[in-house]
C-alpha cells in the first residue's frame, strides 16, 4: 500500500487579473463566497482528504492569506468580550485547520514551476495539489474531490488527478487528458496536453485542477522546458509521469465552480447562499420575485 497523501500545495501567486480592480489589492483567493474567502473552501476541502500540512505557494502582497490563517489577539479578545462566542470558536478552527506553510515563488514561470517551488518542503512525499480557482462543494453524506484521489493513490500507488467532461467549446480553456478507461471507470491516462487547438484531440476529457502525485513529478517538472504560452506547464511534466510510473484520471462526486471567471464566481456565490441558514429563504423569495422582472 502507498503512504498516506499529507501534504498539499496551492498555488496562489497569480495576479488576478480577471478581477480588477478587486483584486489590486486584495488577493483573489480572499474574495468572499457569500462570508468566506474562496481560499477557505479549498482548504477545507484538503483537510477533509486528511492532509495535514497546507503549502501555499505565493505572489508578492500575499500577507492577507497569512494572516486570514493566523491568530487576531485583538478580535478575538473582543468578540469574547462582547459574548460572540461561536464567532470566536469558528475563527479559531479555521486557524487550527492545517499547518500552513507559505514558499514565495519570485518569477512568474507557469503552474508547473509553482508546484516545484513546493519540493523543498514536500521533499519525496506524495502530495496533492488544488488550484484555488476551482471550488468543489462535497456535502457531508460525499467524498471530496481531493479524497476521491488520495484514496485512489493509497490503494493503487499511481498518481491520480480529477477529470471532468466538457463539451468541444470548451476544451481550449483546460488540460485535456488522453488514455484507455479501465473497468472501475478511471482512465489510464496516455497523453496530456494543454489547452488544445481546435481539431488538436478527440478528447472531452478535462482538468478541474486536483490532482495527487507521488514525488516523481517534481523529477519531471525539473526537466520541463517551458511549453505553452512560454510557461513551465504541470500537463508536460504530467505526460513524463504517465509514460513513467503511470498516471490514472478519476471523476469525482462534489459539485464544480470556475471561480475563477465573473460569472462561476457569481453562480458560487448564489448557490452558496442558498445553502446558507441566515440567507436561504430570503435570498430564494429575492431571487423569485427578480426572476419574474427578468
Ligand atoms: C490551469 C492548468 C490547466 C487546467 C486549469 C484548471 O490553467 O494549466 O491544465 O485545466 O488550470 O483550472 P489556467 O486556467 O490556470 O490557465
Amino acid at each position: 500500500m502507498a503512504s498516506k497523501v499529507r501534504k498539499a500545495i496551492i498555488p496562489a501567486a497569480g495576479l488576478g487579473t480577471r478581477f480588477l480592480p478587486a483584486t489590486k489589492s486584495v488577493p483573489k483567493e480572499m474574495l468572499p463566497i457569500v462570508d468566506r474567502p474562496s481560499l477557505l473552501y479549498i482548504v477545507e476541502e484538503a483537510v477533509r482528504a486528511g492532509i495535514e500540512d497546507i503549502i501555499l505557494i505565493q505572489g508578492r502582497q500575499k500577507t492577507a492569506i497569512e494572516d486570514f490563517f493566523d491568530v487576531s489577539y485583538e478580535l478575538e479578545d473582543k468578540l469574547e468580550r462582547d459574548g460572540k462566542t461561536a464567532m470566536v470558536e469558528n475563527l479559531r478552527r479555521i486557524r487550527s485547520l492545517a499547518n500552513i506553510i507559505s514558499i514565495r515563488q519570485k518569477q512568474p514561470l507557469g503552474l508547473g514551476h509553482a508546484v516545484l517551488c513546493g519540493r523543498p518542503i514536500v521533499g519525496d512525499e506524495p502530495f496533492a495539489v488544488l488550484l484555488g480557482d476551482e471550488i468543489m462543494i462535497a456535502r457531508e453524506d460525499q467524498e471530496t474531490t481531493t479524497k476521491t484521489l488520495t484514496r485512489h493513490f493509497e490503494s493503487t500507488g499511481l498518481s491520480t488527478v480529477a477529470m471532468m467532461e466538457v463539451p468541444e467549446s470548451e476544451v481550449s480553456k483546460y488540460g485535456i487528458v488522453e488514455g484507455e478507461k479501465n473497468s472501475d471507470g478511471t482512465l489510464r491516462v496516455r497523453n496530456v496536453i494543454e489547452k488544445p487547438g481546435k481539431d488538436q484531440t478527440k478528447s472531452r476529457s478535462a482538468l478541474p485542477g486536483r490532482y495527487v502525485f507521488s514525488g516523481e513529478i517534481f523529477q519531471y517538472l525539473q526537466d520541463t522546458k517551458p511549453g505553452k504560452n512560454g510557461e513551465i506547464q504541470l500537463t508536460d511534466a504530467m505526460t513524463q509521469l504517465a509514460h513513467g510510473s503511470g498516471l490514472l484520471a478519476s471523476g469525482f462526486e462534489a459539485r464544480r465552480y470556475d471561480a475563477g471567471d465573473k460569472l462561476g464566481f457569481l453562480q458560487a456565490n448564489i448557490e452558496m447562499a442558498l445553502e446558507h441558514p441566515e440567507l436561504a429563504s430570503s435570498l430564494r423569495q429575492y431571487l423569485k420575485g427578480l426572476a419574474q422582472k427578468l
